[in-house]
């Protein structure tokens, strides 16, 4: 099945039930249509003579995968599109050579999923109930996820059009994040950056990687695409910690720029979900192979060897 194909029959058949408003944006829903309109500002410099054979493999903060694309944080719809969802997902991501990224609430399989293999990263929001926070870190920790990541951008909770989701999180302060960094033994990953101040203070706090996402429309109104604020998280960052990158990427091509813009990973959290309601584990394997293999053919015909080799200079504003 071709990706557009997925993508189309996987959201008629969420919209169709009723958590098929948890794809829509918060309140005037300006970020979803910002994040497709920045995203196609940017065309590809072509350079096809003596064009490389491109390898999409990655070793990341100790992780070897065979795609830079991986999944975003995400628990929640998930099981109610499938019983056994997260472990479907799980195996769709572990045969695309990719990455599982769970969310709020913490699964309660996640040990489950940490034994099919597929290498696993969870996420915790800044609960107001700090001690409750800090028994999820632990919790997903002692479960044998690979890496932890804390939600920076849900200190006002999660809001889609007028509704209020997540209501139960406050903004964590730089020593706080300092505490919880003691706390975690695994690579670290603050998400939610969205400005040079905050990328600081994550690097001056001990993030291993700085996610870089406006997550996916779900908190604020108004933010920026990430690629409005790239090149100024870059000039912080680069050397200092892995970046990652999520928002509204939907093809090989959206991840090239990501790529480009300095990103080693980029996250997709609705195509995942398109992919499990419209296949099961094969859709969602299906949704990172084929872009994947669209992302393969522009550093082919960009010259670039690989993912570390998708340069800045081959985007050109459109
Ligand atoms: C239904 C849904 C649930 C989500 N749950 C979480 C979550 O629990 N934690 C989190 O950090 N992000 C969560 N996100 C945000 C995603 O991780 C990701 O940042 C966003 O979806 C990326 O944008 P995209 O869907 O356009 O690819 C969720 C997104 C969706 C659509």
């Amino acid at each position: 099945m071709l990706l557009t194909e997925i993508y189309k029959k996987g959201e008629a058949e969420l919209r169709t039930r009723d958590i098929g408003w948890l794809l829509d944006g918060v309140e005037t829903e300006f970020v979803i249509s910002n994040n497709r309109r920045v995203l196609d500002q940017f065309t590809v410099r072509q350079r096809c003579i003596d064009g490389a054979s491109a390898d999409t493999g990655c070793t990341v903060l100790g992780l070897e995968l065979k795609t830079p694309v991986i999944m975003s944080s995400m628990t929640m719809p998930i099981p109610a599109i499938m019983e056994d969802g997260l472990l479907q997902v799980a195996k769709g991501l572990k045969e695309a050579g990719s990455l599982i990224w769970t969310g709020t609430p913490v699964p309660q399989n996640l040990k489950d999923i940490v034994a099919t293999g597929v290498p696993v990263a969870a996420n915790v929001k800044p609960l107001i109930n700090r001690e409750k926070m800090f028994e999820a870190i632990d919790e997903v920790q002692s479960a044998g996820v690979s890496w932890i990541g804390i939600e920076i951008d849900s200190g006002q909770g999660t809001k889609i059009h007028d509704r209020q989701v997540a209501s139960d999180c406050s903004p964590l302060s730089l020593e706080e994040l300092k505490e919880i960094r003691k706390r975690v033994f695994t690579p670290l990953i603050f998400k939610g950056v969205l400005s040079q101040e905050d990328a600081d203070k994550s690097l001056e706090a001990g993030a291993d990687g700085i996610f870089v996402s406006n997550h996916g429309a779900h908190t604020l109104d108004y933010l920026p695409h990430p690629f409005q604020v790239m090149d100024e998280i870059v000039e912080i960052v680069q050397g200092e910690a892995v970046m990652l990158v999520d928002s509204g990427f939907r093809r090989g091509s959206d991840v090239f720029k990501g790529l480009a813009f300095g990103a080693q990973l980029v996250g997709l959290g609705r195509p995942i979900l398109y992919g499990l309601a419209a296949h099961g584990a094969e859709g969602v394997r299906q949704v990172i192979h084929e872009i994947t293999r669209e992302l393969e053919r522009f550093m082919s015909m960009t010259g670039s060897v690989d993912s570390k080799h998708v340069k800045r200079d081959l985007l050109i504003k459109a």
